[in-house]
Protein backbone atom coordinates (compact mmCIF):
# COMPACT_ATOMS: atom_id res chain seq x y z
CA UNK A 1 0.00 0.00 0.00
CA UNK A 2 1.29 3.37 -1.11
CA UNK A 3 2.52 5.62 1.85
CA UNK A 4 1.46 9.83 1.39
CA UNK A 5 3.98 12.12 2.89
CA UNK A 6 2.47 15.31 2.85
CA UNK A 7 3.94 18.77 3.53
CA UNK A 8 2.11 21.82 4.05
CA UNK A 9 2.74 25.32 5.85
CA UNK A 10 3.08 28.96 4.99
CA UNK A 11 4.99 30.24 2.22
CA UNK A 12 8.55 30.52 2.15
CA UNK A 13 8.92 28.31 5.26
CA UNK A 14 10.79 25.75 3.52
CA UNK A 15 8.22 22.48 2.33
CA UNK A 16 9.26 22.43 -1.42
CA UNK A 17 13.41 22.22 0.35
CA UNK A 18 12.65 19.27 2.92
CA UNK A 19 10.01 18.13 0.06
CA UNK A 20 13.23 17.58 -2.00
CA UNK A 21 14.99 16.42 0.98
CA UNK A 22 12.97 13.77 1.85
CA UNK A 23 13.39 12.59 -2.10
CA UNK A 24 17.07 12.41 -1.31
CA UNK A 25 16.89 10.37 1.39
CA UNK A 26 14.43 8.05 0.58
CA UNK A 27 16.26 7.43 -2.61
CA UNK A 28 19.29 7.25 -0.76
CA UNK A 29 18.03 4.85 1.26
CA UNK A 30 16.65 2.58 -2.04
CA UNK A 31 12.94 3.38 -0.75
CA UNK A 32 11.45 3.24 -4.45
CA UNK A 33 9.78 3.63 -6.06
CA UNK A 34 8.51 7.22 -5.27
CA UNK A 35 6.32 9.88 -6.97
CA UNK A 36 7.27 12.95 -6.15
CA UNK A 37 4.16 15.65 -6.54
CA UNK A 38 5.02 19.20 -7.29
CA UNK A 39 1.21 20.36 -6.10
CA UNK A 40 2.06 24.36 -5.56
CA UNK A 41 1.30 26.80 -8.98
CA UNK A 42 4.75 28.17 -8.59
CA UNK A 43 6.26 24.97 -9.03
CA UNK A 44 9.89 24.90 -7.51
CA UNK A 45 10.66 21.20 -7.71
CA UNK A 46 11.74 20.48 -11.10
CA UNK A 47 14.93 22.89 -10.41
CA UNK A 48 15.35 21.42 -7.17
CA UNK A 49 15.30 18.11 -8.45
CA UNK A 50 17.27 18.60 -11.51
CA UNK A 51 14.51 17.33 -13.88
CA UNK A 52 12.82 19.13 -17.15
CA UNK A 53 8.96 18.73 -17.17
CA UNK A 54 7.10 18.49 -20.74
CA UNK A 55 3.84 19.58 -19.00
CA UNK A 56 1.72 20.20 -15.57
CA UNK A 57 -1.72 18.20 -14.73
CA UNK A 58 -3.36 21.36 -15.57
CA UNK A 59 -1.85 21.67 -18.94
CA UNK A 60 -3.60 17.91 -20.03
CA UNK A 61 -6.52 19.16 -18.49
CA UNK A 62 -6.40 21.98 -20.27
CA UNK A 63 -5.83 19.73 -23.31
CA UNK A 64 -8.62 17.44 -22.47
CA UNK A 65 -11.23 20.31 -23.62
CA UNK A 66 -9.20 21.63 -26.71
CA UNK A 67 -7.02 18.90 -28.47
CA UNK A 68 -8.60 15.46 -27.54
CA UNK A 69 -9.37 13.65 -30.65
CA UNK A 70 -12.80 12.92 -31.55
CA UNK A 71 -12.49 9.26 -31.68
CA UNK A 72 -11.00 8.93 -28.24
CA UNK A 73 -12.37 8.50 -24.78
CA UNK A 74 -11.42 11.08 -22.65
CA UNK A 75 -10.36 8.45 -20.14
CA UNK A 76 -8.18 7.01 -22.87
CA UNK A 77 -6.50 10.52 -23.53
CA UNK A 78 -5.78 11.60 -19.86
CA UNK A 79 -4.38 8.44 -18.74
CA UNK A 80 -1.51 8.55 -22.12
CA UNK A 81 -1.37 12.41 -21.22
CA UNK A 82 -0.55 11.83 -17.68
CA UNK A 83 1.90 9.28 -17.99
CA UNK A 84 3.29 11.41 -20.76
CA UNK A 85 4.13 14.33 -18.32
CA UNK A 86 5.18 11.89 -15.58
CA UNK A 87 9.08 12.85 -15.45
CA UNK A 88 10.96 9.98 -14.98
CA UNK A 89 14.37 9.99 -13.07
CA UNK A 90 16.86 7.59 -11.21
CA UNK A 91 15.12 6.68 -8.08
CA UNK A 92 11.88 8.49 -8.64
CA UNK A 93 9.43 10.55 -10.64
CA UNK A 94 7.93 13.84 -10.85
CA UNK A 95 4.87 15.14 -11.39
CA UNK A 96 3.72 18.55 -11.44
CA UNK A 97 -0.08 20.03 -10.95
CA UNK A 98 0.67 23.39 -12.07
CA UNK A 99 -1.81 26.17 -11.80
CA UNK A 100 -5.59 25.69 -10.62
CA UNK A 101 -7.99 25.18 -13.32
CA UNK A 102 -9.71 27.92 -15.36
CA UNK A 103 -13.50 28.73 -15.25
CA UNK A 104 -14.84 26.25 -17.31
CA UNK A 105 -16.68 23.17 -16.44
CA UNK A 106 -13.98 20.66 -14.94
CA UNK A 107 -16.20 18.00 -13.15
CA UNK A 108 -15.93 15.27 -15.84
CA UNK A 109 -12.31 15.38 -16.20
CA UNK A 110 -11.86 16.16 -12.43
CA UNK A 111 -13.12 12.83 -11.98
CA UNK A 112 -11.30 10.90 -14.47
CA UNK A 113 -8.30 12.31 -13.35
CA UNK A 114 -9.03 11.52 -9.88
CA UNK A 115 -9.59 8.21 -11.04
CA UNK A 116 -6.37 7.60 -12.72
CA UNK A 117 -4.25 9.22 -10.36
CA UNK A 118 -5.13 6.63 -7.38
CA UNK A 119 -4.56 4.27 -10.17
CA UNK A 120 -1.18 5.58 -10.81
CA UNK A 121 -0.12 6.07 -7.29
CA UNK A 122 -0.95 2.41 -6.24
CA UNK A 123 2.69 1.36 -8.28
CA UNK A 124 4.70 3.59 -5.65
CA UNK A 125 5.80 2.80 -1.99
CA UNK A 126 6.34 6.37 -1.16
CA UNK A 127 4.45 9.27 -2.83
CA UNK A 128 5.73 12.78 -1.41
CA UNK A 129 3.03 16.45 -1.86
CA UNK A 130 4.93 19.73 -1.90
CA UNK A 131 1.79 21.94 -0.98
CA UNK A 132 0.97 24.99 -1.90
CA UNK A 133 0.14 27.27 1.09
CA UNK A 134 -3.84 27.18 0.75
CA UNK A 135 -3.70 23.31 0.72
CA UNK A 136 -6.46 24.02 -2.35
CA UNK A 137 -5.28 20.34 -3.87
CA UNK A 138 -6.25 18.52 -0.14
CA UNK A 139 -9.36 20.65 0.56
CA UNK A 140 -10.92 19.78 -3.25
CA UNK A 141 -10.24 16.02 -2.42
CA UNK A 142 -7.69 15.57 -5.47
CA UNK A 143 -5.30 14.49 -3.01
CA UNK A 144 -7.47 12.37 -0.64
CA UNK A 145 -4.95 10.25 1.78
CA UNK A 146 -2.37 11.44 4.49
CA UNK A 147 0.36 9.17 6.02
CA UNK A 148 2.96 11.25 7.04
CA UNK A 149 1.58 14.73 7.41
CA UNK A 150 4.66 17.38 8.03
CA UNK A 151 3.81 20.99 9.09
CA UNK A 152 6.31 23.42 8.26
CA UNK A 153 6.91 26.53 9.81
CA UNK A 154 9.20 29.01 10.66
CA UNK A 155 9.80 30.24 14.75
CA UNK A 156 7.81 33.55 13.22
CA UNK A 157 3.93 33.85 15.19
CA UNK A 158 2.10 33.90 12.53
CA UNK A 159 3.95 31.17 10.81
CA UNK A 160 3.00 29.01 13.96
CA UNK A 161 -0.56 30.45 13.80
CA UNK A 162 -0.73 29.11 10.00
CA UNK A 163 0.65 25.17 11.46
CA UNK A 164 -2.13 25.20 13.65
CA UNK A 165 -4.96 26.44 10.85
CA UNK A 166 -3.86 23.38 8.62
CA UNK A 167 -3.88 21.30 11.74
CA UNK A 168 -7.16 22.31 12.27
CA UNK A 169 -8.59 21.88 8.13
CA UNK A 170 -7.20 18.47 7.81
CA UNK A 171 -8.84 17.71 11.30
CA UNK A 172 -12.38 19.37 9.78
CA UNK A 173 -11.65 17.06 6.32
CA UNK A 174 -11.51 14.04 8.18
CA UNK A 175 -7.47 13.05 6.65
CA UNK A 176 -6.26 12.28 10.29
CA UNK A 177 -2.66 11.02 9.30
CA UNK A 178 -1.52 7.89 11.38
CA UNK A 179 1.85 10.18 11.68
CA UNK A 180 2.11 13.82 12.14
CA UNK A 181 4.69 15.93 12.90
CA UNK A 182 5.37 19.82 13.59
CA UNK A 183 8.49 20.82 11.91
CA UNK A 184 10.18 24.16 13.00
CA UNK A 185 12.25 25.24 9.92
CA UNK A 186 14.92 28.03 9.99
CA UNK A 187 15.50 27.66 14.10
CA UNK A 188 17.71 28.63 16.20
CA UNK A 189 16.30 27.14 19.69
CA UNK A 190 12.91 25.80 21.36
CA UNK A 191 9.92 28.12 20.52
CA UNK A 192 7.90 29.38 22.75
CA UNK A 193 4.46 27.59 23.61
CA UNK A 194 6.53 24.15 22.91
CA UNK A 195 4.99 21.67 25.11
CA UNK A 196 1.79 23.18 24.15
CA UNK A 197 2.32 22.83 20.62
CA UNK A 198 4.18 19.12 21.48
CA UNK A 199 0.49 17.89 22.49
CA UNK A 200 -1.37 19.49 19.98
CA UNK A 201 1.14 18.00 17.00
CA UNK A 202 2.18 15.11 18.65
CA UNK A 203 5.99 15.83 18.00
CA UNK A 204 7.96 18.93 17.69
CA UNK A 205 11.15 18.94 14.97
CA UNK A 206 13.70 21.32 15.08
CA UNK A 207 16.06 22.23 11.55
CA UNK A 208 18.40 24.71 12.17
CA UNK A 209 19.23 28.06 10.14
CA UNK A 210 21.12 26.77 7.20
CA UNK A 211 23.55 28.84 4.91
CA UNK A 212 24.07 26.51 2.29
CA UNK A 213 20.62 25.75 2.05
CA UNK A 214 20.28 29.59 1.66
CA UNK A 215 22.92 30.09 -0.85
CA UNK A 216 21.75 26.95 -2.87
CA UNK A 217 18.22 28.70 -3.68
CA UNK A 218 20.07 31.84 -4.81
CA UNK A 219 22.39 30.28 -6.94
CA UNK A 220 19.81 27.92 -8.63
CA UNK A 221 21.26 24.43 -7.99
CA UNK A 222 19.18 21.26 -6.83
CA UNK A 223 19.14 19.44 -3.38
CA UNK A 224 21.83 16.77 -5.14
CA UNK A 225 24.37 19.29 -5.54
CA UNK A 226 23.78 19.69 -1.45
CA UNK A 227 26.87 19.02 0.66
CA UNK A 228 25.97 16.17 3.44
CA UNK A 229 27.48 17.48 5.92
CA UNK A 230 25.19 20.66 5.67
CA UNK A 231 23.25 21.50 9.04
CA UNK A 232 20.10 20.93 6.95
CA UNK A 233 20.41 17.39 6.33
CA UNK A 234 21.90 16.26 9.54
CA UNK A 235 19.03 17.90 11.30
CA UNK A 236 16.60 16.81 8.96
CA UNK A 237 17.62 12.93 7.94
CA UNK A 238 17.83 12.37 11.93
CA UNK A 239 13.99 12.95 11.94
CA UNK A 240 13.57 10.93 8.47
CA UNK A 241 15.25 8.05 10.36
CA UNK A 242 13.12 8.06 13.09
CA UNK A 243 10.07 7.89 11.01
CA UNK A 244 11.81 5.32 8.04
CA UNK A 245 14.29 4.02 9.18
CA UNK A 246 13.58 1.11 10.22
N1 LIG B 1 16.91 25.36 7.11
C1 LIG B 1 17.05 26.40 6.27
N2 LIG B 1 18.05 27.29 6.44
C2 LIG B 1 18.19 28.34 5.61
N3 LIG B 1 17.39 28.62 4.57
C3 LIG B 1 16.36 27.76 4.35
C4 LIG B 1 16.14 26.61 5.16
N4 LIG B 1 15.06 25.95 4.69
C5 LIG B 1 14.64 26.65 3.61
N5 LIG B 1 15.40 27.74 3.40
C6 LIG B 1 15.27 28.77 2.36
O1 LIG B 1 14.01 29.44 2.55
C7 LIG B 1 13.44 29.77 1.31
C8 LIG B 1 12.05 29.15 1.21
O2 LIG B 1 12.20 27.75 1.16
P1 LIG B 1 11.22 26.85 0.27
O3 LIG B 1 11.13 27.38 -1.12
O4 LIG B 1 11.63 25.45 0.47
O5 LIG B 1 9.87 27.15 1.04
P2 LIG B 1 8.37 26.85 0.61
O6 LIG B 1 7.62 26.67 1.86
O7 LIG B 1 8.34 25.75 -0.38
O8 LIG B 1 7.98 28.22 -0.09
P3 LIG B 1 6.75 28.51 -1.06
O9 LIG B 1 5.53 28.52 -0.20
O10 LIG B 1 7.07 29.83 -1.63
O11 LIG B 1 6.72 27.42 -2.07
C9 LIG B 1 14.40 29.26 0.23
O12 LIG B 1 15.25 30.32 -0.15
C10 LIG B 1 15.18 28.18 0.95
O13 LIG B 1 16.46 27.99 0.39
MG1 LIG C 1 7.54 25.62 -2.32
Amino acid sequence: MSQFIVFAGKGGTGKSTLSALTVRYLKDRKLSPILVVDADPNFCLPELLDINITGTLASVREGAMQDKPDGMSLDEWLEIEINRIIEESEGFDLLVMGRPEGSGCYCAVNNVLKRILQEISEKYKYIIVDNEAGMEHISRGIISKIDYLFIIATPAKSSIQSALRINQLVDELNLSSKKKALVINQSSGKIEGHDELSKIFGKIVYINFDDKVKSLSEQGGSIFSLNSSAVVIKDFYKFLEEEFGR
